[in-house]
């Protein structure tokens, strides 16, 4: 039977809970569809630094370059804190993004139809349906630029730097552009080219591109404007490509259109098959162990590693349907309203159900 590797990493927070109800449902997901996951565990962020004192220890680069794709449940947590910059728990999920080399994050925000309530738009600015794939720059950018914090005559000061080259910018500008030919041949390029150089490059760049791809329709927005047209109009969008921090931010705000920040999947790919797949929530200490996460956003993160580094394509299929059933049976507590029709569950039935379903 063919077997696929998959290097784990739980992480921190309700990252072990989410990441469990994954594996449940990937197994029967590769069981139903003939082929078999082999898992290997290595430590990411707070749990390495208790284990070891780093957050990225050598060993956990190693074992994720040694499989076929990475899982990642979530990092970092009020302990770490107090930690210098350089040993957060953050530092060792920027690390394994750079060490692996995957510059492109994806990250869909769709609304499954049984989550339009759960929105907090009204539904006649959703439109009919939403379908936003953001394209986020992953491994350059003010996250890895100099920065320093300096003290003088007793005044601190303290700076990040952004910096972009044309090579960085054109490959993230094809990933995009290949995106958008696959769906709506739309891609709108985010940047803050009336201020920032770096942006003024990025938005040359993305226009150089442009000319290889001519069955895709071009736009510009600044980062201020499409912050604000995501609420107002969101389906104006299909494919949006930008910086590193502004798709950080935009990202959160489009998974709050889908209905919870709890839905949200991402992949983060170097050009090969090879990738990591983790939801683009964070950690949630304050729920932490309470059996009260929500773990589709991981579940789908498992659906994308199916599609994107397996080139399993039906078994990431029925892992989406299966969720998208699920909503309408159960849901946990950041999407459940009393009218909605489904049962409140915790984290492990919904993935028991999610399970069920495939
Ligand atoms: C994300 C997260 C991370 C990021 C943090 C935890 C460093 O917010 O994946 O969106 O900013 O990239
Ligand atoms: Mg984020």
């Amino acid at each position: 039977m063919k077997t696929y590797r998959i290097t784990v990493l739980k992480g921190d927070g309700i990252g072990p809970e989410i990441v469990d109800e994954t594996i449940k449902v990937l197994d029967k997901t590769a069981e139903k569809h003939g082929f078999a996951l082999e898992y290997t565990y290595a430590l990411l962020g707070g749990a390495a630094i208790e284990a070891t004192g780093v957050p990225l220890p050598e060993e956990t680069v190693a074992a994720c370059k040694a499989a076929d794709s990475v899982l990642l449940g979530a990092v970092g947590g009020p302990k770490w804190d107090n930690q210098p910059g350089s040993n957060r728990p953050e530092a060792g999920l920027l690390g394994i993004r750079k060490a692996l080399g995957l510059y492109a994050n994806l990250r869909p925000a769709v609304i499954f139809p049984p989550l339009r309530n759960a929105s907090p738009l009204k539904p006649e600015v959703i439109g009919e349906s939403l379908d936003i794939m953001v394209v986020r720059e992953l491994t350059g950018g003010i996250y890895f630029g100099d920065r320093g914090t300096q003290e003088k005559d007793g005044v601190k000061s303290a700076y990040d730097t952004e910096r972009y080259s044309e090579p960085e910018v054109e490959r993230i500008a094809r990933i995009a552009f290949d995106m958008a030919k696959k769906r709506n041949h739309k891609l709108c390029s985010v940047d803050k080219a009336n201020v920032l150089d770096s942006s003024r490059l990025w938005r040359a760049t993305v226009n150089r591109i442009a000319k290889e791809y001519p069955e895709v329709v071009v736009s510009h927005l600044y980062v201020d404007n499409c912050a604000m047209q995501l609420v107002r109009d969101p389906a104006q969008f299909d494919v949006i490509v930008t910086s590193n921090m502004f798709g950080d931010i935009l990202s959160d705000e489009a998974s709050m259109i889908s209905g919870s920040i709890g839905m949200l999947a991402s992949a983060s790919l170097g050009g090969s098959g090879f990738g990591l797949y983790e939801p683009i929530h964070g950690s949630a200490p304050d729920i932490a162990g309470q059996d009260a996460a929500n773990p589709l956003a991981t579940i789908l993160s498992g659906a994308m590693l199916l599609r994107y580094s397996l080139d399993e394509p039906q078994a990431a299929e029925s892992i989406e349907a299966a969720a998208a059933k699920a909503l309408t049976k159960a849901r946990t507590k950041d999407i459940y309203t009393p009218d909605c029709g489904a049962e409140l569950v915790g984290c492990a039935r919904m993935g028991d159900i999610v399970a069920e379903l495939v």
